[in-house]
């Protein structure tokens, strides 16, 4: 039967494979992308997913896309998080918020509440955060916007580490939390980079990276066939057993309240 798959982040990389893997599938896919130049790579790949433009950086637009969906998607069966944006220096939004948090962070906490209604509608729910858990990230309670000690792997590290938190702070229900690394893939990973670093990573990562396509069938398996534990972590196609703590978990979660109430 087919079901509706939302990928934010859906417009390159993975998450643009993945909407061609599941379009040409017959699922329906709702791609979420900030640029003009993403939707058109999204119309090359897979022509019959449904593009929305929105800056998921913007909690004002990540709260009108999530409401729009629950409107026009009543019925969602899987969300993909894998929106993302490598910052060499630091960006504050038109809020006010790190880059990297308000887009790794409160982006994919409130994706994830916002359409808890209805992914709990479908049969076997689940949400598929692409990040980099079990990498040994930390969160910087001291200077969670990192306004103090930016380093653009610091911010990338604490969101990974956030993701860990949220996924465990999610656990609920019966929608499935799945955390997935997919470790090196060959993307558009390295548009986010400055030249020359960017010609750098491009190669490096086409040396030493896993082809898009060899990453994906261990993350469409995860869709079609969710795990029957609440929450579990993934590392290139392998489970992996990763202790939360749960006080940090909750710890952050207040945190994010806090900040986007
Ligand atoms: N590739 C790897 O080696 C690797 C390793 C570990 C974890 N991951 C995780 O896997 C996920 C996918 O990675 P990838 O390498 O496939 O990514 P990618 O090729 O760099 O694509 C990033 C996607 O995020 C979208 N995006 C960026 N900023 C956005 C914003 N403000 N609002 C809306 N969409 C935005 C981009 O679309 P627009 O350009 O249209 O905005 C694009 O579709 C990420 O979460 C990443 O953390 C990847």
């Amino acid at each position: 039967m087919p079901r509706t798959i939302v990928i934010t982040g859906g417009t390159n990389g993975i998450g643009k494979a993945l909407a061609r893997h599941h379009t040409e599938r017959g699922d329906q896919v709702v791609a979420v992308g900030s640029s003009e130049e993403g939707e058109r790579r999204l119309r090359e790949a897979a022509p019959q997913a449904r593009f929305i433009r929105s800056d998921l950086s913007s909690l004002r637009q990540t709260r009108d896309l999530a409401e729009r969906l629950n409107a026009e998607h009543p019925v969602i069966d899987a969300l993909v998080l894998a929106a993302f944006r490598f910052n060499s220096a630091r960006v504050e939004t038109e809020e006010g918020f790190e880059h990297t948090f308000a887009l790794y962070v409160l982006n994919r906490w409130l994706m994830a509440e916002g359409l808890r209604d209805s992914l709990e509608n479908a049969p076997t729910p689940v949400i598929i955060n692409l990040c980099g858990a079990g990498q040994g990230g930390r969160i910087h309670w001291d200077d969670l916007q990192l306004k103090n000690s930016y380093r653009a792997i610091t911010a990338t590290m604490q969101g990974a580490k956030a993701s860990e938190l949220l996924g465990a702070a999610y656990a609920s229900g019966r929608t499935k939390y799945v955390l997935y690394n997919p470790v090196f893939v060959a993307t558009g990973l390295h548009e986010s980079f400055k030249q020359p670093l960017r010609g750098l990573v491009r190669v490096t990562s086409a040396v030493f990276a896993q082809p898009v396509a060899k990453a994906l069938p261990p993350i469409t398996a995860l869709i079609d066939q969710p795990p029957s534990e609440p929450l579990t972590t993934w590392k290139k196609g392998k489970p992996i057993d990763l202790a939360v703590d749960r006080n940090e978990a909750r710890r952050l979660t207040e945190a994010i309240r806090a900040l986007a109430p």
